[in-house]
């Protein structure tokens, strides 16, 4: 690494120069189809339009065409953080670039910052966290699954071409190694991505800074309830805030200037909070809905009196991942960091 690569920040000398053996490469071909590949000495892309020589792409500049051998042309590119976090290896579901920006920017996540999140899943979030803290800030990230830690770990190592300095995966459950591990009142910032946020409600009280922000991600409005619920209860935080991001793409040619026929739909929702000084109580919300214009089954239906066993992916609706689906997973997200290392 050369004087100059050194002083840069981490992940930015991987994401500039020529295409290197270990990089990962979009390929858009004249369909417009994408592949992404990782460049191997002597390695091939095979297509119906004939093969592509990975040496002919290694040491040309990003952003070339370049033609194969049946004269079928390529458009290359080192795929961009929101396209890596779309085609990467994956275990559990992602948080789409969409949110991620959101998170970062109501999350409040600043330079040098120290933050924790959960569940790591696949690491698509914690790439955004450690891009917006930099190598000055701290990220400790917490899953309770090794299997998913080890798939995040091999993305999160590809985006910043190598081991980010200022990561730290813990393995278990959040609630309970959160307050093991960070001193009470350390933490600037809290972002939860898990199916039952709301418990760990006294772990982020206990760790978070006064003032801190704690960003929530969940996926129905059943979880936003309760969680909602769950920190206006507390009476340790301010009013959590609500709200959802839809993006709409637009098909601009020539007189057909529309809005595109499909898009992302549903996500999740974010719920925001700040941590109140341990001798100020919330003020609560002026209610606009009487207590007595609702019976108290009514709200726990979905919120705190909910039978917390029946919080599962499935009751949730979301679909489990094999074991073999989950190795193959790991196998793919590491590659990169194998390749480079054979050079
Ligand atoms: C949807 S995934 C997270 C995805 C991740 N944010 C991303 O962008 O790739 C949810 C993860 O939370 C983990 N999880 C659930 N509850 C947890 C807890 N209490 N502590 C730690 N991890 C937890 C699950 O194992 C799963 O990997």
């Amino acid at each position: 690494m050369s004087q100059n690569q050194a002083s840069m920040p981490h992940g930015a000398a991987a994401r500039r120069g020529p295409f290197r053996v270990g990089d990962r490469v979009q390929l858009t071909d004249e369909k417009r189809r994408i592949n992404t590949i990782t460049l191997e000495a002597g390695g091939q892309f095979h297509s119906h339009k004939g093969i592509l020589e990975h040496d002919a792409i290694i040491g040309l500049p990003d952003g070339s065409v370049i033609e194969n051998v049946e004269g079928y042309r390529y458009q290359l590119l080192r795929p961009l953080a929101k396209d890596y976090v779309l085609s990467m290896p994956r275990g559990a579901a992602v948080i789409y670039p969409k949110d991620a920006a959101q998170i970062v920017q109501f999350g409040d996540i600043f330079p040098g910052a120290r933050v924790v999140e959960a569940g790591v899943g696949s690491g698509a979030l914690s790439i955004s966290l450690l891009r917006a803290i930099g190598d000055t800030g701290f990220l400790h990230s917490f899953e309770r699954r090794e299997e998913f830690a080890e798939i995040a770990r091999g993305n999160v190592d590809t985006v910043f071409g190598g081991e980010h300095p200022a990561w730290q995966i813990s393995i278990g459950d959040f609630q309970d190694k959160v307050v093991e591990l960070e001193e009470p009142g350390s933490v600037d910032r809290v972002v939860l991505d898990m199916l039952s946020p709301w418990e760990c409600l006294d772990a982020v009280a206990t760790v978070l800074a006064p003032g801190g922000v704690w960003t929530n991600y969940v996926a129905t409005v059943t979880q936003m309830s309760r969680v909602v619920e769950a920190i206006r209860a507390s009476g340790q935080f301010t009013e959590p805030e609500c709200f959802e991001t839809l993006v709409r793409g637009w098909h601009v040619d020539g007189l057909a200037v529309r809005p595109d026929h499909r898009m992302v739909a549903h996500t999740a929702f974010l719920i925001t909070a700040r941590r109140l000084a341990d001798d100020s109580q919330g003020i609560p919300k002026a209610k606009r809905v009487k207590e007595h214009n609702f019976a108290a089954e009514d709200v726990s239906a979905w919120t705190r009196d909910h039978d917390e066993s029946e919080w599962t992916p499935e009751a949730l609706g979301e679909r489990g991942v094999s074991d073999k689906k989950l190795r193959r997973a790991a196998r793919d997200a590491t590659r990169p960091a194998r390749v480079r290392e054979q050079e």
